[in-house]
């Protein structure tokens, strides 16, 4: 069997997506359709909507876009419900653009941006090659992994860590109401990001201390996030956890870091964690949860496989972590992703 080539069990249920009755119907308006809302997000149509219809010169002029051709992307949406065309000809936001504003309180426009956007959509259109080799595609096309091109990358690395940080907004509320934070002292996000998630957990647990933990390029963008009181609770610690993982706390939690990474480079950064860690400690992993039944991971499982990573199944997440000196106490499922809770064995 090639690389990563492990076999799941058949899912015999059809999943609880859309069922469109032509595969055409995702085809064309789903790879064209990705890259028109990728276009008007940047142009930030949107947002100039957010007041009421406008006309498509008043838009063009505001968006410094051409006319007539703004004019077929905004015609070429409204087919998909994205902007409604009203009879006196001007456009409008419909709610699945309104979510595209910049300041819409669950905005989506980052994520707009993100995969449609040519360091995912070059890999992306070379899938059927990762497909047939078990390989990811991404360092042949960028002749780099996918992490030294964020980091030689200032503006996509920019459009990911943006991504990232709107996705904490997601899952924070699901986090905080599934998990007690309170009993724990002193928590490192490895992995953090920009420290979304710390800043979250540490705003709702006022005892915690916390630890931000990630590349040095990433948390420049820290000191914006974590600031105010939150400032005096938390340390930002830059480093690769290849390396070392910042020692001697009693928890530690990785949130999308683990799914990044084939099994060797996982088990290494598990690794690095199991000798940080303190030896009555919690660690814990959000991650999707490739057997999950009600949550398939479905898609995003592809993104991983062009850019080096995997989704895991609940068996495979045993075999890594008890591999690092790990042994899992509970998982719980929450609405997007699950929590494995594990302590040091
Ligand atoms: C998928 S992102 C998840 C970010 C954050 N945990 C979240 O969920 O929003 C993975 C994170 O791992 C970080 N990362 C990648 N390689 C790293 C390394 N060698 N050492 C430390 N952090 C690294 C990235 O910079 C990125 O912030």
């Amino acid at each position: 069997m090639k690389r990563g080539g492990r076999l799941r069990p058949l899912r015999t249920s059809v999943p609880d997506t859309i069922m469109a009755s032509s595969p055409m119907q995702y085809i064309w308006p789903g790879i064209i359709g990705a890259q028109a809302i990728h276009a008007a997000a940047k142009l930030r149509i949107p947002d100039l909507l957010a007041s009421g219809p406008r006309s498509i010169v008043e838009l063009a002029a505001d968006s410094g876009a051409d006319a007539a051709a703004l004019d077929r992307l905004l015609r070429a949406l409204s087919t998909l419900g994205m902007f409604a065309l009203s009879a006196d000809g001007r456009f409008s936001n419909t709610p699945l653009t309104d979510v595209l504003r910049t300041d819409h309180p669950q905005s989506q426009r980052d994520a707009a941006l993100f995969l449609p956007a040519a360091f995912l959509w070059r890999p992306l259109g070379e899938l059927y090659e990762s497909v047939s080799t078990g390989e990811p595609v991404f360092p042949r096309i960028f002749g780099q992994r996918f992490f030294e091109y964020l980091a030689t990358h200032p503006d996509d690395a920019a459009v990911f860590n943006a991504v990232m940080t709107q996705g904490v907004a997601f899952t924070s509320p699901a986090l905080l109401a599934a998990y007690d934070f309170s009993r724990l002292e002193r928590l490192v996000d490895v992995g953090g990001g920009e420290g979304a998630l710390l800043r979250d957990i540490l705003s709702a647990t006022p005892g915690l201390r916390g630890v931000l933990f990630d590349l040095p390029q990433v948390v420049l963008g820290a000191g914006e996030v974590l600031n105010g009181d939150l400032r005096a609770r938390c340390q930002i610690v830059a480093g690769d956890f290849f390396h070392s993982v910042p020692e001697g706390a009693d928890a530690y939690i990785m949130k999308g870091v683990i799914h990044d990474w084939p099994d060797e480079d996982a088990a290494r950064i598990l690794g690095n964690t199991r000798r940080a860690i303190l030896k009555d400690g919690t660690l814990l992993l959000v991650e999707n949860m490739a057997d999950a039944a009600s949550r398939p991971v479905g898609v995003i499982d592809l993104l991983m496989l062009v850019i080096g990573g995997r989704e895991r199944t609940e068996a495979d997440f045993r075999t890594l972590l008890s591999g690092a000196g790990f042994a899992i106490n509970r998982i719980i499922h929450m609405e997007a992703s699950s929590l494995i809770e594990c302590r040091p064995v």
